[in-house]
């Protein structure tokens, strides 16, 4: 059983079909952001290797705040534990975002097509690509950095043209990003797994 050490903490790896966080997220979150440790990562398997293939990710181990990054069709994909604070949080950014309603189908499922943009309230899910120009925002969950103001309440911010978004990844309005970010199909295989890349079984 292999062990991944990541943000001072050991994961296990010894379980599958996780692929990972690619190595240009995590340099893509470098400089300048030291207060939050967010991301974790798995070796890839073969199945995930498979271009296309659906991912299944066991997030039992995954502690709340906290945020652990898959691949995807080539894509960073977000599995973020979400707390209850930031839950509680997100409806008092609704007034300055440009879609707080998800309307935008294109964006999301439309079962997540709701104040938490995704299946079940605490599990975010999201391709981590900005829809300005496809960079990867990073996760920015601290509240009222100085660099972000002190309205900023957590959420991911792009650092090539300084588009935000918010812990549901909704954009906000006056940055150069014109959509909220885009949520995968996926499902609950059982509470603690979920399948990205499929929309059948399970709510
Ligand atoms: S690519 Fe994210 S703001 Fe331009």
């Amino acid at each position: 059983m292999s062990t991944a050490k990541t943000s001072g903490n050991k994961v296990d790896t010894g379980r599958r079909r996780f692929l990972i966080a690619a190595t240009s997220v995590v340099s893509a979150v470098g400089a300048g952001f030291v207060a939050v440790p967010f991301l974790e990562s798995w070796e890839p398997s073969e199945r995930a290797k498979n271009a296309g293939a659906p991912v299944e990710v066991n997030f039992k181990k995954l502690e709340t705040g906290r945020l652990l990054t898959v691949g995807w069709q080539s894509k960073p994909v977000w599995v973020l534990k979400r707390t209850k604070t930031q839950l509680a949080d997100l409806p008092k950014n609704d007034d300055r975002l440009r879609d707080p309603n998800s309307d935008v189908a294109s964006q999301q499922p439309p079962y997540a097509k709701n104040e938490y943009r995704s299946r079940k309230a605490d599990l975010l899910v999201l391709v981590g690509i900005c829809t300005h120009l496809g960079c990867v925002p990073t996760y920015r969950p601290d509240i009222g950095p100085e660099d972000l103001g002190a309205d900023w309440l957590g959420g991911f911010f792009c650092p090539c043209h300084s588009s935000r978004y918010d812990l549901a990844g909704r954009v906000f309005k006056g940055v150069p990003a014109p959509l909220n970010l885009l949520v995968p199909d996926y499902y609950y295989v059982n509470d603690d797994v979920i399948l990205i890349g499929e929309s059948g079984g399970k709510a």
